[in-house]
């Protein structure tokens, strides 16, 4: 088994950069641009033939390499891009002018997941519920709730959420769990099928090293055979070459699909899909979990107020950190190499991935020290 300093060589920004955004840009694997290239070979080689030679079925074969990531059977998971698109398609599922109307989503929700739902309480005619935190959402289900968004992983703290205990809820009272793993997946382990959750969203753009425009959408394959999606196109057809007039649902995850696929963004995506899998998803959370641990000692025996779980099972791959002037400190860690970003009220978020090194860890928590020490209001 090779070492995980092996792997570093196949991330070229690793020998330029201290590289801790994996939450967010996860560093770019070399082979991810031999697929592009590959894309643009193909394009130009085979023309139009290429549809009928992969490129049609990719946000289906695509989906099923994220479906072994996930826990999800082949034919589940389909391709779109991004997680705002995939929670749309969800949401296009159902109506809001029933007594079972209620959708219950937590505080910490990415933002554009929050968005998404405010506008269904605005246009749609859903009664939105927000509470505090996992606790707070398994309290607030009742017999009114339809949805139930929540995050596997908080994209501020880097906390897990128990969503056992939301899904075990949800599904006593009829309701349907919609899962954003965005900020697990690649780090922290997941089984959609054994969580049992009704539909699970995530993209490629952090722990996957994959890139944007590949967001992916699991549908339980029981509810998927039921839904009928608003938003839809032709690709969710089941004949689309026939151009019929009216909708007539594919099965499985091909009937959530919309319209032509966003066939570079696939293509670039799989190069770190294979990355994770080749690691595993178990030895990249052994290791998250001890460059995690070891972030915090250090960051804490520096003196600052660390916001992440200090459990490490509740703590997913990012470590939050208060150093004063989180924002001057970020600007000047990256002056340096080091690249890390800060976010209103928590601080600097730092993202180790597996092919970071402990002393890249003890070099950061260092140069933060120093640059802390540094405050603006004291120079002259
Ligand atoms: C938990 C989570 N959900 C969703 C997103 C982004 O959603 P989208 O793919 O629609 O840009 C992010 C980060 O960008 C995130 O951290």
């Amino acid at each position: 088994m090779a070492e995980l300093s092996d792997y570093r060589g196949r991330f070229p920004i690793l020998a330029e950069t201290t590289y801790l955004i994996n939450h967010s840009l996860g560093a770019m694997p070399a082979a991810a641009e031999e697929r592009v290239l590959e894309y643009a070979h193909v394009w130009k080689t085979r023309g139009i033939r290429a549809w009928g030679e992969g490129w049609w079925e990719m946000a289906l074969t695509v989906g099923d390499q994220i479906g072994r990531l996930i826990g999800a059977p082949p034919g589940t998971v389909s391709m779109h891009q991004n997680v705002t698109i995939a929670e749309a398609v969800v949401l296009s599922c159902f109506r809001f002018d029933r007594p079972r109307r209620r959708i219950v989503y937590e505080e910490g929700n990415f933002p554009s997941v929050r968005y998404l739902y405010q506008a269904q309480a605005e246009r749609g005619g859903a009664d939105i519920l927000v509470a505090a935190d996992d606790e707070g959402v398994v309290e607030a289900i009742d017999d009114r709730t339809l949805l139930v968004p929540v995050t596997h992983v908080l994209y501020k703290t880097g906390q897990i959420q128990d969503v056992e205990a939301i899904v075990e809820r949800a599904h006593d009272h009829g309701a349907m769990v919609v899962l954003d793993a965005y900020q697990s997946v690649g780090t922290v382990p997941l089984d959609v099928t054994a969580l049992g959750v009704d539909f699970a969203v995530g993209g490629s753009v952090k722990w996957l090293c994959g890139g944007p425009g590949a967001g992916w959408l699991y549908v339980r394959p029981d509810l998927a055979s039921v839904l009928e999606p608003g938003l839809t196109g032709w690709q969710a057809h089941a004949r689309p070459f026939d151009f019929e007039p009216e909708q007539d649902y594919a099965e499985g995850a091909t009937r959530f699909l919309t319209g032509t696929p966003n066939v570079p963004a696939l293509y670039a995506a799989t190069a770190g899909y294979d990355v994770i899998e080749e690691v595993g998803i178990d030895r990249i959370r052994e290791r998250s979990v001890e460059q995690t641990t070891l972030l915090i000692e250090l960051l804490e025996e520096a003196g600052f107020p660390v916001g992440s779980p200090s459990d490490p099972a509740r703590r997913g791959g990012t470590v939050v950190v208060r150093p004063p002037e989180a924002e001057r400190v970020d600007a000047e860690l990256a002056a340096r190499g080091i690249l890390c970003d800060h976010r209103p009220d928590v601080g600097l978020r730092l993202g180790p991935h597996f092919f970071n090194t402990d002393d890249e860890l003890r070099h950061t928590v260092e140069q933060i020290a120093e640059l802390a020490g540094q405050r603006t209001s004291l120079r002259p």
